[in-house]
């Protein structure tokens, strides 16, 4: 039975010219052979030591911004796994990796097996326009992995280069608040929450603006 680990990293994330210190929500979903790694960020060591002697079958790529893929590509090299990010986040690779490649692209509607548990992704622009997050119904009762796209709180920021609010605000209502209400939502950054408990504070956010 697939099961997920949680592992918290610290380090920077920039972009605009500015830099901000952040801590990092990084996945593994795996049994005892396979697992897959979403978003390695930070801390390559830590991550390589929760995977311990199993095959990585994929690392996967919520979105491209520097703090979840600055240390992507020597995660690589260590557990030889194919890197997998929206082809619409290229832009923000070739900032942090200008001299690397991804491994291939993800889009709408990929799955992604391991063990008995398939993820799908499901393209959810706004917060970059090539974000994605992995939605896993039969995992631990149903999960999403949300990246940057929805927080405990409210959306993902959208003040930056690249983002956009309306965009981001259409992806949440249309494409996660339609998922079952009892979904928890694993976040890229800080604590997880529910489906059922964000989506009554839609209308608060687009109010707010942000
Ligand atoms: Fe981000």
């Amino acid at each position: 039975m697939a099961q997920i680990e949680n592992i918290v990293t610290s380090g920077t994330f920039s972009l605009d010219g500015e830099t901000h210190d952040v801590d990092n929500n990084v996945y593994l979903v795996g049994d005892a052979q396979n697992v897959i790694v979403i978003d390695p960020a930070h801390d390559v060591e830590k991550v390589r030591e929760a995977i311990g002697g199993r095959n990585v079958s994929a690392i996967l790529l919520t979105h491209g911004h520097d703090d979840h893929i600055s240390e992507v590509i020597k995660l690589r090299e260590m557990v030889d796994a194919p890197v997998l990010i929206h082809k619409e986040d290229q832009m923000l690779w070739d900032a942090t990796h200008p001299n690397e490649q991804p491994d291939g692209n993800i889009n709408d509607g990929d799955t992604f097996t391991i063990g008995n548990v398939e993820l799908t992704a499901i393209h959810t622009p706004g917060h970059s326009p090539g974000c994605v997050v992995f939605h896993a119904p039969e995992l631990e009762g149903g999960v999403l992995f949300s990246g940057d796209t929805l927080f405990n709180g409210g959306p993902g920021a959208t003040g930056r280069s690249y983002s956009n609010f309306d965009v981001i605000i259409e992806s949440i209502q249309n494409k996660l608040f339609t998922l079952p209400e009892h979904t928890r939502v694993l976040t890229g950054h800080g604590d997880s929450t529910v489906i059922g408990d964000e989506k009554p504070h839609l209308d608060e956010w687009i109010e707010r603006g942000h």
